[in-house]
């Protein structure tokens, strides 16, 4: 759905204070998301995650629409200790809408 995307591009301002995506793209405060949707939770190379979310990888979860939605509505509950301090989107379609915009990042 492009205007999803769209709309999601948009919020994904909220994010770039911490994050990159895209040609370029470099760890900063959080670790590059180009491609997060589908990918193993906490392995972006080189950047140093915290021991929960580290532990969640190796544990073989993955970022998929379902638990990024979770950890985007409220990172510290889905992930107590994370060091993402954000406070969580509320409305499930700005959720939609940013996870239809980091899905359209994919190499
Ligand atoms: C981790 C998304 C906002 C800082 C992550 C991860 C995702 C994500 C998917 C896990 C990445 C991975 O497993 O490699 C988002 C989105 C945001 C957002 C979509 C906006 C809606 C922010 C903001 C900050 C931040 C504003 C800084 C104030 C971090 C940090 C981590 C992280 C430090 C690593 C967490 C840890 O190791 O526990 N973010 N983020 N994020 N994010 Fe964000």
């Amino acid at each position: 759905d492009p205007g999803l995307v769209t709309m999601g591009e948009k919020l994904f301002r909220k994010c770039k204070a911490c994050h990159q995506v895209g040609d370029g793209a470099k760890n900063r405060v959080g670790p590059v998301l180009t491609g997060i949707v589908g990918r193993p939770v906490g392995t972006v190379e080189g950047f140093r995650y915290s021991k929960p979310m580290a532990q969640a990888g190796e544990g073989g979860l993955i970022w998929d629409h379902k638990s990024l939605g979770a950890f985007l509505a409220d990172p510290k509950s889905y992930m107590p200790k994370t060091k993402m301090s954000f406070s969580g989107l509320r409305k499930q379609e700005e959720i939609d809408a940013i996870l239809a915009y980091l899905a359209s990042t994919a190499e």
